[in-house]
């Protein structure tokens, strides 16, 4: 007899329980600001990726308000009617922001990463992807059934291997795909040396910016451009959730790539379009993020503040070096007990636990936001500072 599907769900749900990682959806009022209400408390917010504190800029919400007098609706896919002229517009300026020859918008950063790694691999080719990428990307590899290679997180050495091992077993072509900043320890992509092995051994490589756009590079162009790499990345993807404080995301690269995505490209042809109103923020964001100087200042300022703080308290933030900030503290309910500990404290840090971190590894990851005051910086390490003595965890 075949079996019921409440008894193993709850069954399944129950077991991550005892083990702490079950997962439960909690309401947060005025999460784009750095004091947010939560379950009736008022908390600084560090888990956002607000990182400019632009979510909640007025001229976004006059941009959505203006836009919206025309109509809400995405109405159609882009190859249909959904295509509208501001949207040409804004990829003419997402183009000239990365300084690429041509850039796609897509819904979100999931379906770009899904979208454009199921699209362009095909099984007889490679790719190279950081263990720690961004599930996104873990799932459009799956999606391609391209050849699958995963490399130990900024192991150099043994994505060399790997690539050897590749070519040895005829793969016809080979990409290697990166996150720049990393989403869950804020460490860095060893760009430089990635490029001199995607040019020794003929292979494209494709950057996830998505923690690292609008924070990072001139203008907030990404991390590949503060490296003075971005010309050798093939295809640079982001998001406009993050940094920008809007939603929706963006492939740049050469045009043959981007026309190739408009014709292959699944996750873009079969959905609605962005809609306008999005669109028009979006665009606002973008000249707020190129004229943001002082908000990137004042964020690696506190980021950087932040980092040390912690470290003199003997905390372990592993190889961060930028506005995301894990305390790796190990086990999944030691991460919750403090991360309640916290909130009692007035600070929230989300729990972060497998499977989104390896096991053994869960973290709590605190996020800053150039809007954070100096004093709310102050006041979230001094509670971390108490809940880490209370907790005796180092
Ligand atoms: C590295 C990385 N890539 C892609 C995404 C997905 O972007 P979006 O939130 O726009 O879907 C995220 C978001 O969590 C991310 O951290």
């Amino acid at each position: 007899m075949s079996e019921s599907w409440e008894s193993t769900l709850r069954e399944e749900t129950g077991a991550w329980a005892e083990r702490h990682l079950l997962r439960t959806l909690i309401p947060a009022q005025q999460a784009g600001q750095t004091v947010l209400i939560r379950e009736g408390r008022r908390l600084l917010n560090f888990s956002s990726n607000n990182y400019l504190g632009l979510a909640t800029h007025p001229k976004l919400g006059l941009a959505v308000a203006e836009s919206a007098s025309q109509g809400v609706g995405g109405v159609a896919s882009r190859l249909i009617i959904g295509h509208n002229e501001e949207t040409e517009t804004l990829e003419r300026e997402i183009a000239r922001f990365k300084g690429t020859e041509a850039a796609l918008l897509f819904p979100n950063g999931y379906m770009a990463n899904l979208g454009l790694l199921s699209a362009l691999l095909k099984p007889s080719d490679a790719v190279f992807s950081d263990q720690y990428n961004h599930a996104s990307i873990v799932d459009g590899i799956r999606l391609s059934g391209a050849q699958s290679y995963r490399y130990r997180h900024l192991n150099l050495e043994h994505l060399e291997v790997l690539l050897k091992r590749a070519d040895a077993k005829g793969a016809k072509r080979k990409l290697i795909v990166t996150d720049s900043v990393f989403s869950m320890d804020g460490d860095v992509a060893p760009l430089s040396d990635l490029v001199q092995l995607k040019r020794k051994y003929n292979a494209a490589l494709v950057l996830d910016e998505a923690h690292a756009a609008g924070v990072w590079g001139p203008g907030g162009a990404g991390m590949a451009h503060h490296l003075g790499v971005a010309e050798d990345v093939d295809l640079h993807m982001g998001t406009f959730s993050k940094a920008f404080g809007v939603y929706g995301a963006y492939v740049a690269g050469k045009k043959e790539w981007i026309q190739y995505l408009v014709n292959r490209c699944r996750p873009l042809i079969y959905t609605t379009a962005l809609p306008p109103v999005l669109v028009a923020a979006i665009r606002t964001s973008l000249r707020l993020v190129e004229a943001g100087d002082n908000l990137r200042r004042d964020l690696h300022e506190r980021s950087a503040w932040f980092r040390q703080k912690l470290q003199e308290a003997g905390l372990s933030i592993g190889g961060s070096t930028t506005q995301i900030v894990p305390w790796i503290v190990g086990e999944s309910e030691q991460a919750i007990k403090l991360s309640r500990a916290l909130a009692e404290e007035g600070v929230l840090a989300v729990a972060i636990r497998p499977p989104t971190v390896p096991e053994g590894q869960s973290r709590l990851r605190f996020s800053l936001m150039a809007t954070h005051t100096k004093a709310e910086v102050e006041q979230a390490v001094a509670a971390i500072r108490r809940v880490a003595e209370q907790g005796a965890v180092r």
